[in-house]
């Protein structure tokens, strides 16, 4: 049988992507290009810049996908877009590139959930994987559970109620004077704290237990720093990222004292075992044969020793760090299924917001 070529375009947040990947498994090409600089000194995404970055960036990062792949326009079976969920201003740039490239070239159009890539993301490593499987999609925009069923069907089982579990490591990092994004950052400085330092506690869910909520623990950091005198400190750190965008482990240990690495350890201590804990119990309420986790906080190292350790009764599976963030080829793999079943968008798809998966 010819191969399968698709071209995946994914900007829903602040990376610009493309990406060319062959039979749904093989990466021909993955091109990323980041706004991390642009948004670093905000603390956060700040919308219409991004906006501003995809139109800029858009062109030379597909051209670029294309020529690393080493095939033209005309050698596509298809094109995928992220259609949502995320920034409307920043879905809007790769879902009108992306209809105008189907256009021109006569090429089938495939729109994916993004949420959807995430998971795709493992399945393109990993190859077959034991099914019913559950889902934890855990990054800056949301914090999932899914049960996934054969042929790619899905059910919310739980979901954050406020805060996505990355957006809470950005705010404590934001917070403490650390930068934008926070993940990693506070994982690699976690290493150097004691973990058991402060205690946090997680309040019982009402309603569906299985749902999260990292909005108390947030606020918990708050009163633990508005407790303390931390202004000098915090403000060594902004004056850090000033100077240097990308500081590294020593020159971070060297503006921020022992009590607040113990904070950071404690921190991510508290929030991976929350996810770990949900994640375990949603798997075993419906008998998943494999666990699979996603999203930029996958990349998390304390998420995936604590993992290792946990001697759960079935496989888990990570993508590797880069196809854990934000990227195109896990679109173009999410899309592979979609084209054999001949699921096409029409050129009047509009950019989803507020899109779900189930
Ligand atoms: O998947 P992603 O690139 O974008 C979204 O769809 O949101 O995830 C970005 C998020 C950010 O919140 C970032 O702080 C977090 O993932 N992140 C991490 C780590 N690396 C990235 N969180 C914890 N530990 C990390 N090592
Ligand atoms: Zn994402």
């Amino acid at each position: 049988m010819a191969v399968v070529r698709i071209l995946a375009i994914e900007s829903s947040c602040d990376e610009t992507a493309a990406a060319v990947v062959e039979d749904g498994a093989r990466i021909l090409s993955s091109v990323v290009a980041s706004q991390m600089t642009t948004h670093g000194k905000y603390g956060g995404v700040v919308p219409e810049l991004a906006s501003r970055e995809h139109l800029r960036a858009i062109v030379p990062v597909v051209r670029e996908a294309l020529e690393r792949a080493g095939c033209g326009l005309n050698d596509l079976d298809a094109i995928a877009v992220t259609a949502g969920p995320g920034l409307v201003g920043s879905l809007l740039v790769g879902l009108t590139y992306a209809k105008s490239l189907s256009f021109a070239t006569a090429t089938p159009l495939i729109a994916v959930n993004h949420i959807e890539g995430h998971i795709h993301s493992v399945i393109l490593e990993a190859g077959a994987i034991e099914l019913p499987a559950l889902a934890l999609v855990v990054s800056g925009g949301h914090t999932h559970l899914f049960e996934v069923r054969e042929g790619f069907h899905y059910r919310l089982l739980g979901k954050t109620r406020d805060d996505a579990a990355g957006e809470a490591f950005d705010k404590v990092a934001k917070l403490l004077g650390f930068g934008y994004p926070g993940g990693p950052v506070i994982d690699r400085l976690a290493l150097h704290g004691d973990p058991h330092g402060v205690r946090f506690t997680f309040a019982k869910m009402k309603g569906n237990a299985l749902d999260f909520s990292f909005s108390g623990i947030k606020t918990a950091v708050l009163r633990w720093v508005e407790a303390r005198d931390m202004e000098e400190e915090i403000a060594a750190r902004r004056a850090l990222l000033r100077e240097t965008p990308a500081p590294t482990v020593d020159e971070w240990l060297a503006v921020t004292p022992q009590a607040t690495l113990d904070l950071l350890a404690s921190f991510q201590h508290a929030v991976v075992h929350e996810l770990i804990t949900r994640a375990a119990a949603s798997a075993e309420s419906i008998g998943a044969r494999s666990l699979i986790i996603s999203g930029g906080v996958a990349c998390n190292s304390g998420l995936r020793h604590r993992v290792s350790e946990g001697r759960l009764p079935y496989p888990v599976y990570f993508p590797t760090p880069n196809l854990s963030t934000d990227n195109a080829a896990m679109i173009a793999v999410a899309a592979f299924p979609k084209l054999a079943r001949g699921e096409f968008a029409d050129l009047d798809l509009a950019a989803q917001a507020n899109l779900t998966l189930a």
